[in-house]
């Protein structure tokens, strides 16, 4: 999109990657993100992905990709990670359906084992998740979906927001949204660590489960408390995020996860040949 701060074709400009989550066009994902951009005033490009146009197939849990060869699954997945390793920035924004992130975030979730090729690439990253919802108080569990999607690939969730717009392409009729945008323009390039009031205070996602007196991040699965005046107590981190380094501990522990098998292998089909013909498939 150009606009009045783009500068096309010059090499400093930086790259900013829009990921459209909603199918509509011109739908409130899309204008706001492009009104983010317009109100950024650092030079850049804004380039968009209307990503449940894109073709991400499921995942076949072969751990190929682990293991360091290609995936078998020859669908869109590259381009995304190349789209999102090319750029400085990345602006998400996704409808809520039903109470949760459009759909197409879990499928590319689900092919979350690639992302170790890139995040030595995509690393601190600025972004900003933006939950665009339609009913008060309806949003769901969308903003958990967006940070785990965010922190798999490192990136450097500026803020996570939840708006309110309904009908498509009415997001900026509300002046609030406007002032939002321009907030979030304001942050993005920013080195303001932007603090969250709620939610884990390790990782700001607030989807929490609550066991006994305790509440557990469904994201980082770090363990905390909260008092009457609302104040947040780390008890223990999940250990699950970290930059790099720290992520790559997992793949390799994930790596040993065909040796294991190889190992318990026997044992375990004396286990699971018995069900091998029980039930009916039955297809459409
Ligand atoms: C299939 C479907 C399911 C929806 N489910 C919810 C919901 O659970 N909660 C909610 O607040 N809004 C829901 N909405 C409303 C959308 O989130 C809202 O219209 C949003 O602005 C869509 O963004 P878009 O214009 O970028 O597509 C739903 C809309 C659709 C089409």
């Amino acid at each position: 999109m150009e606009n009045k701060n783009s500068a096309r074709n010059t090499q400093h400009s930086k790259q900013i990657l829009g990921l459209v989550g909603s199918p509509r066009k011109l739908g409130n994902c899309e204008v706001f993100i492009k009104e983010i951009s317009i109100k950024i005033e650092v030079p850049h490009e804004l380039n968009l992905i209307r990503l449940p146009s894109l073709n991400i197939l499921p995942c076949h849990a072969c751990y190929g990709c682990i293991m360091g060869n290609p995936c078998p699954n020859k669908d869109d997945m590259d381009f995304l990670l190349e789209s999102i390793k090319e750029s400085d920035a990345i602006l998400v924004a996704t409808p809520v359906y039903y109470l949760g992130a459009h759909s197409i975030f879990k499928r590319i979730l689900d092919r979350g084992f690639l992302f170790y090729n890139y995040i030595e690439k995509t690393y601190n990253k600025p972004c900003i998740l933006i939950n665009i919802y339609g009913i008060e108080d309806r949003m769901g569990v969308s903003p958990q979906t967006l940070m785990t999607f965010a922190s798999f690939l490192c990136l450097n969730i500026k803020e996570s927001v939840n708006i309110k717009a309904a009908l498509p392409g009415e997001i900026l009729m509300d002046t609030r949204n406007r002032q939002k945008a321009e907030a979030l323009a304001g942050i993005l390039f920013s080195d303001k660590e932007v603090k969250s009031e709620s939610g884990c205070p390790y990782c700001g996602c607030d989807i929490v489960r609550i066991e006994k007196e305790r509440f557990i991040c469904t994201l980082c699965h770090s363990h905390f408390l909260m008092d009457n005046q609302g104040n947040r107590f780390k008890i223990k981190d999940g250990g699950i995020l970290g930059p790099p380094e720290h992520m790559n501990t997992h793949r390799e522990w994930l790596k040993g996860m065909k040796d294991r098998f190889l190992q318990k292998r026997k044992e375990i089909f004396k286990n699971s040949i018995p069900y091998k013909d029980a039930g009916k498939w039955i297809e459409p």
